[in-house]
């Protein structure tokens, strides 16, 4: 294996290049992206994703893969499908063939499938494709071998691909299901099979919603609403890049049924295009409303029925660029998601997966009134991620902001910010520290966020280049990679125009 690395964008500034996160996974000397063939196997969470075996930049896709018993320590193994002279092995998905239906297991120890797009490269018959192929292991997900008959599905198409493989049990019966894009015509398609090699074509979703780039890796999957297994609402994940709610790539996510065929939005997660043609991203419905959640999918069957998401934490838009050396990109952490009725609609509820024991905050505060002043926190610790918990009351102020990742003296930070006016939560990062790299790293965004009768309710996680907030439990998430200066670690919350209540305030180192 040769090993290379480029020297990033912006290294000339003083962002430390090993600036890696504690919690988050990312790759020991090369880039990844995209998470894949998410799945849960005799106790063991596995991730796979796309990654450059070579390089730390894009190129040379191969599926690299890591395991975790509890999503959060990760170990890193050998690449387990690697690209040939004939395709890149694009995204996709892994299912356990409990039933052996495919026939690469047996009954008794069943094999672990991946479904993966073969991008076909010029040294194959298929070249200017993309299909769906199959790779299959009898080791419980440790090495994988590709199947002699791929591919297994193509529809002669030149961006078919990311396909999301469940087992669907309903009224029409049992079988594998899969979803998948057509990326250029911003649509999801749907088949089925018996056997995970023959599939029949069943539909196509879409163009709808954000729609201004092209749709990549798609996910389907059942929630009960508030808890309730009578009344299960289907999600379709939707992944988008450009044209995501804060430029570049994002995720989003409709609402509605899977009768096993179809899937059908409800009307209240469809949004109409205006009058000239355009649609207004801020209604349709976001995973996440910052820069860095991308091609986020869900493992289908972990434990507990918990629905579990990890995102890549990027944005096609400066990908590449990332002044970190020698991997690049990381992995989200790790979130469960459920479906809530707010406001009278079902919508995704997202909780962090955070160690079970976060250990003594390193400082509480119940009950302060704060009055046009800064309030010092404990400063991030160097060597962990950093956790706040807050309840606040805005009260008459006009802004209650947290700087975090701060220099001291105020010049540099990543500002999270609540402007009571608008009643919108913006992260801000474009003096967050080293920007340069990429001209479009610099940027803030927002969301709307309804206050909990007159309650501002944040856990905000830093881990070293990134921070992710999750506001009002989690129905409100925003998430940007940031690389402050060396050094600058101070956090602090600032209320102006008036005062606010703190009414708990949490920080907690996480190591
Ligand atoms: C999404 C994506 C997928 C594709 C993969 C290639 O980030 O473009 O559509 O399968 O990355 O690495």
């Amino acid at each position: 294996m040769t090993e290379t690395t480029t020297q990033p964008a912006g290294a000339a500034e003083d962002t430390p290049l090993n600036i890696r996160p504690i919690l988050h996974y990312t790759a020991k000397n090369t880039w990844l992206n995209d998470p894949n063939g998410l799945v849960w196997h005799q106790g063991i969470y596995h991730l796979f994703y796309q990654n450059n075996p070579f390089d730390n930049v894009w190129g040379n896709m191969s599926w690299g893969h890591a395991t975790s018993t509890d999503l959060l320590h990760w170990t890193e193994h050998p690449v387990a499908i690697a690209c040939d002279e004939e395709e890149d092995v694009f995204s996709g998905s892994i299912v356990v063939d409990h039933g052996n239906t495919s026939g690469f297991g047996t009954a008794k120890d069943p094999a672990l499938v991946a479904i993966y797009t073969s991008a076909f490269k010029e040294g194959s018959v298929h070249h200017g494709t993309q299909a769906q192929s199959l790779a299959f292991s009898t080791d419980a997900g440790m090495t994988w071998s590709k199947y002699a008959g791929n591919p297994v599905l193509g529809r002669d198409s030149a961006h078919f691909r990311d396909p999301k493989v469940f087992r669907y049990e309903g009224p029409t019966g049992s079988c594998w299901v899969m979803v998948a894009v057509e990326a250029q015509h911003q649509q999801v398609v749907l088949y089925r099979s018996a056997n995970l090699r023959n599939w029949e074509y069943l539909s196509t979703f879409g163009p709808a919603n954000a729609s201004g780039g092209e749709w990549e890796c798609p996910d389907l999957f059942p929630l009960p609403v508030d808890g309730n297994p009578d009344n299960i609402k289907w999600i379709l994940v939707v992944n988008i890049n450009p044209g995501a709610v804060a430029g570049g790539s994002g995720g989003q996510y409709f609402v509605g049924d899977f009768d096993g065929v179809q899937f059908t939005a409800d009307s209240d997660s469809l949004v109409p295009a205006d009058a000239d043609g355009t649609t207004d991203l801020r209604r349709c419905l976001w995973l996440d409303w910052g820069r860095d959640y991308y091609a986020a999918v869900s493992f289908s069957n972990a434990p507990g029925n918990r629905r579990i998401m990890i995102g890549w934490m990027n944005n096609w838009d400066y990908a590449n660029t990332l002044p970190t050396s020698p991997w690049r990109s990381g992995m989200s952490l790790a979130r469960e998601v459920e479906l809530a009725t707010v406001d009278g609609l079902p919508r995704l509820v997202q909780r962090p997966v955070l160690p079970l024991d976060c250990g003594e905050p390193a400082r509480t505060i119940l009950d302060l009134e704060l009055h046009d002043s800064l309030l010092q926190l404990p400063d991030a610790m160097p060597g962990s991620a950093q956790l706040i918990e807050a309840e606040i009351l805005p009260g008459t102020a006009r802004t209650v902001a947290f700087r975090l990742l701060g220099a001291s003296g105020g010049s540099t930070a990543t500002v999270l910010s609540f402007d009571a006016d608008t009643s919108r939560l913006t992260l801000d990062r474009r003096n967050s520290g080293n920007t340069a790299f990429h001209d479009k790293f610099a940027s803030a965004e927002s969301a709307a966020v309804k206050l909990d009768d007159g309650l501002l309710r944040l856990r905000v996680i830093v881990d070293q280049c990134s921070v992710e907030v999750f506001a009002q439990g989690g129905r409100v998430v925003l998430s940007d990679l940031v690389f402050p200066l060396a050094g600058n670690l101070g956090t602090d919350v600032c209320v102006e125009g008036g005062t606010a209540i703190v009414r708990k305030l949490a920080v907690t180192a996480l190591s």
